[in-house]
């Protein structure tokens, strides 16, 4: 493993392990493909932009051309794929883009990497393709059930990996993370669109009761899972990289709240996301098999979060405007109005 192709990381978790790898990693080379979607932004990618082992390329997953030239020029041999559209709710106003590049894009990388000779390509997947589960924890080998066009369209994804694996014989593996949090997390999930709002006092959209189970994971942690799996994983072989925290979302967000000091009554029950899956949680043994540990509880996590964001306003303030205040229109008005006190 010397030349990696990471698509999608100029994105929250993209950038996250891209950061990470560039220091761990010195000897590799790190090379970004991206195509600076409304999620990407090259701040996140700042803090090494200057290193010797990082390069940019912008350009689209789909687009076979354009990933021939990167794959030759960088003479890549390793490719993780987080280049995705990641937003349930946008996956349900407008889920073109979500076939485009989480379906079509993943098949068109895989072929390439195939006729390319990659020595290893990585997945990076969700939680959310086995659906929604009333009780226990989802395992490797259970069976999907994806209930969102987002979840519809990672799990498409993951059964084209599957199949260049078994017919071709690529070096294939997944990873399937939970719902993970922290820094650089673009404003429009849960906690760092709550956080932003809350600090300018604005009202929180807590779809239905707010009683929906999520799994949450620092993203350092995530970052970290993902480097076991492509290191240390078995081919053709998926892992689960979960948080083991499973937490009510009306309670991830009271945390939050008594971190920024704002009070509760900022919250808003607003009618429910359609098809809103109730809880996800996941095992995942067969990770820490490998050797890999969380080093953040949900209390050191959420902490770090908001004080991210509360120092580093510079980076999400920009960020609302333009198309982003669009989809939160569209996403929001109608339900703010017809929220219940
Ligand atoms: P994100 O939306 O923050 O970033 C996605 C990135 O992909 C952006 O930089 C965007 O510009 C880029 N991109 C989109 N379409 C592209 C295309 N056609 N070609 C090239 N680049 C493209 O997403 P995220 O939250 O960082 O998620 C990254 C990956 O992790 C996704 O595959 C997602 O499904 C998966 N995942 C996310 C979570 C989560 O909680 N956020 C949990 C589990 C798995
Ligand atoms: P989200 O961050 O969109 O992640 P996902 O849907 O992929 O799990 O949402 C996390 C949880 O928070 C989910 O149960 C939906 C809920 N949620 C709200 O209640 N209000 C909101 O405005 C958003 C964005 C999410």
């Amino acid at each position: 493993m010397k030349n990696i192709l990471v698509t999608g990381a100029a994105g929250f978790i993209g950038s996250a392990f891209a950061r990470y790898m560039v220091a761990q990693y010195p000897h590799y080379k790190i090379v970004i493909y991206d195509k600076l979607t409304y999620a990407g932004n090259l701040d996140n990618l700042l803090p090494i932009s200057d290193e010797a082992n990082y390069h940019f390329e912008r350009g689209d997953i789909a687009d076979r051309a354009a990933v021939q030239r990167v794959m030759q020029t960088h003479d890549i041999d390793t490719v993780v794929n987080f280049a995705a559209e990641s937003h349930v709710d946008r996956s349900i106003l407008a889920p073109d883009a979500f076939i485009h590049t989480d379906v079509v894009g993943t098949y068109i990388l895989l072929d390439e990497a195939l006729k390319h000779g990659v020595e290893r390509f990585l997945q990076v997947s969700t939680d959310e393709v086995y659906g929604d589960i009333d009780e226990g924890l989802s395992l490797e080998d259970d069976t999907f059930a994806p209930n969102s066009p987002y979840s519809a369209s990672k799990a498409g994804a993951e059964h084209m990996v599957r199949a260049y694996h078994v017919t071709h014989g690529l070096n294939t593996v997944v990873t399937r993370g939970s719902n993970t949090y922290g820094p650089y997390q673009y404003p429009e999930k849960l906690l760092p669109l709550f956080i932003t709002e809350a600090m300018d006092d604005k009202p929180l959209p807590l779809y239905g009761d707010g009683m929906q189970v999520r799994d949450w994971l620092y993203v350092e942690d995530h970052v970290t899972g993902i480097d076991v799996a492509l290191h240390k994983g078995e081919a053709g072989q998926a892992y689960n990289v979960a948080g083991e925290n499973q937490q009510h979302n009306i309670d991830v967000v009271r945390q939050m709240l008594a971190l920024l000091g704002k009070p509760d009554s900022l919250i808003k029950h607003v009618p429910d996301r359609e098809g809103h899956d109730r809880r996800y949680a996941m095992n995942c043994d067969k990770l820490r098999s490998l050797g890999w540990q969380r080093q953040f509880t949900f209390e050191t996590g959420l902490e770090a979060t908001v004080r991210w964001y509360q120092q580093n306003e510079w980076w999400w303030r920009k960020i609302k405007s333009g198309e982003y205040l669009e989809y939160y229109k569209q996403q929001y008005e109608a339900r703010l109005a017809a929220a219940e006190e």
